[in-house]
């Protein structure tokens, strides 16, 4: 049985195997094919921060494979009054066949994944959102963005490690350009490093935003406050001066370079308002393709269950 709690764990032939599950899956779904791939099966969605597009899309996801979804927030469930995660992990795994979670650290998620009886995906903890990142590559693929060379300017957070992850996986070229103090984790750099020098990716990590956007084929941020960062917010904003994507810094990358962002964004601070609705459509294509993602990821997982 596999769990999907970090891209790290994959192979570049499985990571494709998944984007082409998607591929086929968004096609049949846009034909109102709904092949019952999780017929009767029941995924339970804990939720420990709030969402919007990864519970709509996980719940729409789910019932359209044929199966139905549990949202579980902390505010229901024991988990939320201390129940601890290896307990919640033996009963919730024993009801039903998949389990979502969006946490803090890690270290829940790899908890709840020892104890579980079922795949365990994660939905955002604070040092990944690898659904989010399958996501991403998914729709530049979509767009006929083939070997992209992908900028993030921005927080060293859950969606820079996610993007390290991927694409030193398969083999892209990454730029990544942070404040100081506010850089990636070193050991998932260094991860990054050694995945790349099999699949031959090109990282570069900098604290300069026009080093890292110049000839970029995609530009991506994210908002400089991460939940549960919420009482950092001032300093980061005073920290984060420079970064914000705007049509000056947008002017670097490749003239037809196109702008995401995994949202909620937060115009005025990591993105011109002008420069996000410029590029909305791609974005909002991106949110969409949540839906089609995770269905691939929820099919891969049933297929390589021990009992398959
Ligand atoms: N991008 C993303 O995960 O959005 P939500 O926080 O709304 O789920
Ligand atoms: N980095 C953001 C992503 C939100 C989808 C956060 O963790 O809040």
């Amino acid at each position: 049985m596999r769990h999907f709690l970090t891209i790290k764990d994959f192979t570049k032939d499985e990571l494709l195997e998944m984007i082409s599950l998607a591929q086929k899956i968004k096609v049949q779904t846009k034909k109102k094919e709904f092949v019952p791939y999780l017929e009767h099966q029941t995924l339970g969605m804990i939720f420990e921060k709030s969402s919007t597009r990864t519970r709509v899309s996980f719940e729409t996801g789910i019932y359209q494979l044929g199966g139905v979804g549990l949202f579980l927030s902390n505010n229901d469930i024991q988990l939320g009054r201390g129940e601890p995660m290896k307990d919640t992990a033996r009963v919730i795994s024993r009801m039903v066949d998949m389990v979502m979670i969006r946490t803090f650290e890690q270290s829940r998620l790899d908890e709840f994944s020892r104890y579980s009886r079922v795949p365990v995906i994660n939905g955002l903890s604070n040092e990944y959102h690898p659904v989010q990142i399958m996501t991403d590559y998914f729709t530049m693929l979509e767009l006929g963005i083939n070997n992209p060379v992908v900028s993030y300017i921005g927080d060293g957070n859950n969606i820079a490690h996610s993007w390290l992850m991927l694409a030193s996986k398969l083999g892209l070229e990454i730029r990544i350009a942070t404040p100081k103090g506010y850089e990636c984790d070193q050991a998932i750099i260094n991860d990054a490093l050694n995945f790349a020098k099999e699949s031959g990716a090109k990282i570069l990590i900098s604290n300069d935003p026009t080093e890292a956007v110049s000839g970029a084929d995609v530009v991506i941020t994210d908002t400089w406050i991460s939940m549960g960062q919420e009482s950092e917010k001032d300093s980061k904003i005073k920290a984060f001066n420079g970064y914000k994507v705007d049509e000056e810094m947008m002017s670097l990358a490749n003239k037809s370079a196109v702008f995401m962002h995994c949202l909620p964004a937060y115009r005025g601070y990591e993105v011109s308002e002008e420069t996000f609705e410029k590029h909305e459509e791609v974005v909002f294509l991106e949110a969409e393709n949540r839906l089609h993602m995770q269905k691939g990821i929820m099919v891969w997982l049933d297929n390589h269950r021990d009992s398959k």
